[in-house]
């Protein structure tokens, strides 16, 4: 299993371009099985994700291409197809083939996609909205069966502003008989960026962005070319990372619209942030103060940006009170923290941080994408060095996460299995293999 080697101490400087949005081009990829036509995509994150997506479109009879850095989409010879249970099993995302086949074609049969790392994860909002719609859905024996002889327009009602669901529904919906309108939607960028894809291949969409989404059915969906946002979730780890190493850093593309409930409690914990034409410039500096977080369904707190921002409160002045409303077992990067010297209490959805003066570098893993992020920053702040494990988990929402912090003055090493010197340090005379102590606390180890 590859592992990031992180050496901390280092304030990140400069500026750097955010990529495309990982949450936004999955289900734009989904949705790119509507398509009659051929659509060409810009601006697309080069990510584990994606190419697990790309295989799934595969499956269906989608032929795909890169060319000149876009992704160029043949989807009209799509076909009912099955997806390999270890693909869905792989990426949750998969599931959002669902709304799209279920609208072409009327039948779609997909494994259930389990639960993972961060919870459950059900599907209930999904099934309850295309049944809305008309679907028959059989949802047991580890597979999810949708069939239909022609989606309704109906009024559907979110329990749950789920992003999933909203974009599954949304998708089935724009091809449906009549008007379909969406109550208590989700209102997350990349709601509104899906919208806008399917809008361009000749969807009827209005209201994407608020919690009520009107969509009127039409009967064929064609060509599309399309810019992905960039991900607020990749550019809010940027700024935590400079504000949790006092540095100074420009994220040159990011969109302030989608990053203000971070920019709020970054302000809040006297982080200097300011925006300007090359985008938004934050100063970091020592002795932040504590902030409460409670995560919420956008524009509230992203749960995504939780594990980041915990990671900088561990070195806040006082004692900072995480609520996490979206999943209800998102707190497995606090064990990890407390192993570099945090001080951490969980109790169900409530974590309570205080401040400490100093992390240490320690042996830790990572148990989903945003938690081994989490678990980088506070390598970068930490005295010493900091290995992360199982970095599989950060390589499915960050592109080569080492190369993008070496910009800024990061010094992280990627230690893969068939690397011919592991463990190489920069900072070091000379080069062999160390063995680290497993799972205990690492000093800083010298060899001549
Ligand atoms: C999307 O997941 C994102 N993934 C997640 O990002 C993100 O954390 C989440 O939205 C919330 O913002 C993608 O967009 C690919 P939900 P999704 O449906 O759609 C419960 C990352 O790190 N729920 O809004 O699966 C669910 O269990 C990932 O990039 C039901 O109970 O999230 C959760 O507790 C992690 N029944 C809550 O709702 C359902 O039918 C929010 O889930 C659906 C969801």
């Amino acid at each position: 299993m590859d592992k990031f080697i992180v050496t901390g101490g280092t304030r990140l400087h400069g500026a750097v371009k955010v990529c495309g949005a990982k949450n936004a081009i999955l289900p734009i990829l989904a949705a790119s099985l509507l398509s009659s036509g051929t659509c060409v995509i810009h601006n697309v994150p080069l990510l584990q994700d994606v190419v697990v997506m790309t295989d799934v479109l595969k499956c269906f009879g989608a032929r795909i291409k890169w060319e000149n850095k876009a992704l160029i989409i043949d989807a009209k010879d799509v076909h009912p197809a099955e997806i390999p249970e270890e693909t869905v099993k792989k990426m949750r995302a998969s599931n959002l083939v669902l709304g799209p086949l279920l609208a072409r074609f009327g039948y779609v049969k997909i494994p259930y996609p389990g639960g993972c790392a961060i919870g459950s994860r059900p599907m209930d909002y999904h099934v309850k909205g295309l049944q809305q719609l008309g679907a028959d859905i059989q949802d047991g024996y580890g597979f999810i069966e949708a069939k239909s002889e022609g989606l309704m327009g109906s009024e559907i009602y979110l329990d749950f502003p789920s992003v999933g669901a909203t974009e599954n529904i949304l998708m089935a919906a724009a091809m449906a008989k009549g008007v379909s309108v969406l109550r208590n939607a989700a209102r997350e960028p990349e709601i509104v960026d899906l919208a806008r894809f399917l809008n361009r291949m000749g969807a009827k969409i209005d209201g994407a962005g608020t919690d009520i989404i009107q969509i009127t059915g039409v009967n064929c969906l064609g060509s599309v070319e399309h810019t992905v946002i960039p991900d607020r979730i990749v550019a809010g780890t940027f700024l935590l990372a400079a504000a949790i190493t006092g540095g100074d850093i420009t994220l040159i593309n990011a969109v302030v619209d989608h990053l203000e409930p971070l920019i709020a409690k970054l302000r809040e914990a006297g982080v200097s942030i300011t925006k300007n034409g090359r985008g938004i410039r934050i100063k970091g500096n020592k002795g932040l103060r504590a902030v409460d977080i409670k995560t919420m369904p956008f524009p509230g707190f992203p749960t995504d940006i939780q594990p980041q921002m915990m990671a900088l409160m561990t070195v806040a002045r006082g004692t900072a009170v995480f609520a996490e409303n979206i999943f209800e077992n998102r707190f497995k990067h606090a064990d990890e923290l407390r192993r570099m010297g945090a001080d951490i209490k969980v109790a169900g959805r409530i974590a309570i941080v205080k401040g400490v003066e100093k992390l240490t570098g320690a042996v830790v893993e990572a148990s989903d994408l945003r938690a081994g992020a989490a678990l980088v920053l506070a390598g970068l702040a930490a005295d010493g060095v900091t290995v992360v494990e199982n970095i599989f988990h950060i390589d499915r929402g960050y592109f080569r996460m080492e190369e993008k912090y070496a910009v800024l003055g990061a010094n992280i090493i990627r230690v893969t299995k068939h690397n011919s010197n592991p463990y190489q340090f920069e900072n070091f005379t000379s080069q062999r293999e160390i063995q680290f102590p497993e799972k205990k606390r690492l000093s800083l180890i010298k060899i001549n």
